[in-house]
Formats: C-alpha cells, structure tokens, sequence
C-alpha cells in the first residue's frame, strides 16, 4: 500500500451543509478516511460572485492539498460551479454537478428537468448549460431557493412554514405550456434533508436527483477502477476529521445532525491563511 492510498480524502464546503455529501460517501466507502473543511466563517457562498467562489475554491483546494489528501471533492454546488473545464489541480478533484447533471439525463423522459438551486448556482447556470450539452434539446428550467438553506440550518426540515416556501419555489418551474417537469435536481448541499418534503409535495411522478448521492456513486467507482487508490481495510476511528474555519456553540450539534448515523471527530478551527 503506497502512502497515497492511506491519505484521506479532501472534501470541503461553504459550511456543515456538505455533510450530507460525506454521509453519502461514507456509506459507500467503508474503508477510506475524510478529511472535511467547512468554511463556515466565509458562509454562505451562494450569495456571493463567481470571482469570490473562485478565490475560495483555489483556497480550499489549496489547503487540503498541502494537509496530504489524495484527492479533493467540492461538496458545495456554489463552489462546483466555479470549477472550469480546463483547470489543472495537483490532485484528481471531483465536484457535484457533473454526477447531479448525468443522473438527471438517465432519469428524464419528459427531457424537461428542474433544478433548484442558489442564487450563485443558477447563475452561473452550470446544471442548464452541461445538460444541455449532453442531451441536445433537453429544457432545463431553474429555481433559485435562497432561504431553503437557513431554515435547515434551523433544523425546520418538517415545518409548516418551510413545506409553504418549496411549494412556491415550485410553482415557478411546475407546470406551464410544453411537457412536464420529471425529474427535479436537488441542487445544494442542504436540499437532501428536505428529501421527504419535496417526495411528498411532489408525489411519485417526478424522479428526485441528489447530486451529492450520484458524485458519491461516481468517486466509488473511479476507486473500484483503480483510478483513485484504495484506502487498506481497517483504518482509524471516527473516519472523519472535520476542520471549520469558524467555531459556534451550535457547530457539533449541526455536524452530527447533517451526518447522521456516521460521526465525525470534534470541529476544530483552522485558519486558511
Ligand atoms: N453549500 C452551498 C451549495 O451547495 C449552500 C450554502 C451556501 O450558499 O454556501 O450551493
């Protein structure tokens, strides 16, 4: 076993959202260790321009590569966005909108597709434009949701008030002239904790897209290619080092709630600089 193959893997995010994303990759990965970044104190992202992600991607990739892992997933949609396609890293670096984008075109029938998203997500329009590259004539129609992530970050994942909000982010992509909307992205880090809110609200006819579950299945099998080197059995625990560039009171409760069942170690605060 090569020193790289016992490296943990990278994995950042604006804040504790892209938890969900490890918890994804954890199911799938039993063996390899994580090392997570939550720049919790530049949080959130979503609102910001595409320069100012970039300098925090290049920042973050930069961070994780210097602390030794063998590879870097981007768990934040925001920040996947400002990936290019010409971008060269020192480590393989895999990102969310790719998987969410190919996961969709294999489910679509309609080949009309909604994704919602942030602000910065549906601006850049990553999800519409790779869509629509890879599936000529595919309608992709997007929806900013801004206040979807405070409210889970508020724990109200099954709430009245926030049953209400995405049903009005879905009256603007539902309906309408043309073929149906069948399939829907959940297109940020936070969205999956609403998994059970949007599949009632939706009902059964449209297919849900989790990107960070289809990056998760793609990373494994990069592995199982022997792409990316396997982690030997056996490792320690908890496999999950968990590194934030802020610190509250709320920020263990949050991570465990995010990443729930798996556990990770205490935060602790890094600076970037
Ligand atoms: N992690 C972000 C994303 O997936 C959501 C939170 C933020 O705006 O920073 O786009």
């Amino acid at each position: 076993v090569t020193a790289a193959a016992s490296a943990p893997i990278g994995v950042f995010d604006s804040g504790l959202g892209g938890l969900t994303v490890l918890r994804e990759l954890l199911a799938r990965l039993p063996n390899e260790r994580f090392l997570y970044l939550g720049d919790t104190a530049r949080l959130p992202y979503g609102s910001k321009s595409p320069e100012t992600i970039r300098r925090y991607v290049e920042q973050n990739v930069d961070f994780l590569v210097k602390r030794g892992v063998k590879a870097v997933v981007v768990a934040c949609n925001s920040a996947s966005s400002a990936l290019r396609p010409d971008d060269r890293w020192p480590v393989p670096v895999y990102e969310v909108i790719g998987p969410g984008t190919r996961a969709a075109v294999a489910a679509t029938q309609s080949r009309r597709v909604a994704v919602f998203a942030t602000r910065a997500t549906v601006a850049g329009g990553a999800y519409a434009i790779r869509m629509r590259a890879a599936a000529p004539g595919i309608t992709v129609v997007q929806e900013a949701c801004p206040l979807l992530v405070p409210f889970v970050e508020e724990g109200m994942v099954d709430d009245p008030v926030t049953s209400e909000m995405v049903r009005r982010y879905m009256g603007g992509v539902l309906g309408g002239p043309g073929p149906e909307v069948d399939t829907l992205i959940l297109g940020c880090t936070h969205y999956p904790l609403l998994e059970p809110l949007f599949r009632r609200l939706l009902g059964p006819g449209i297919a849900l897209v989790d990107s960070g579950r289809s990056l998760s299945v793609e990373v494994a099998a990069e592995i199982a290619a022997g792409r990316l080197p396997a982690a030997p059995q056996g490792g320690p625990h908890p496999r999950v080092e968990l590194l934030v560039t802020d610190v509250s009171d709320r920020t263990d409760e949050l991570a465990a709630r995010f990443l729930a069942p798996h556990r990770a170690s205490p935060a602790r605060l890094v600076d970037l600089g």
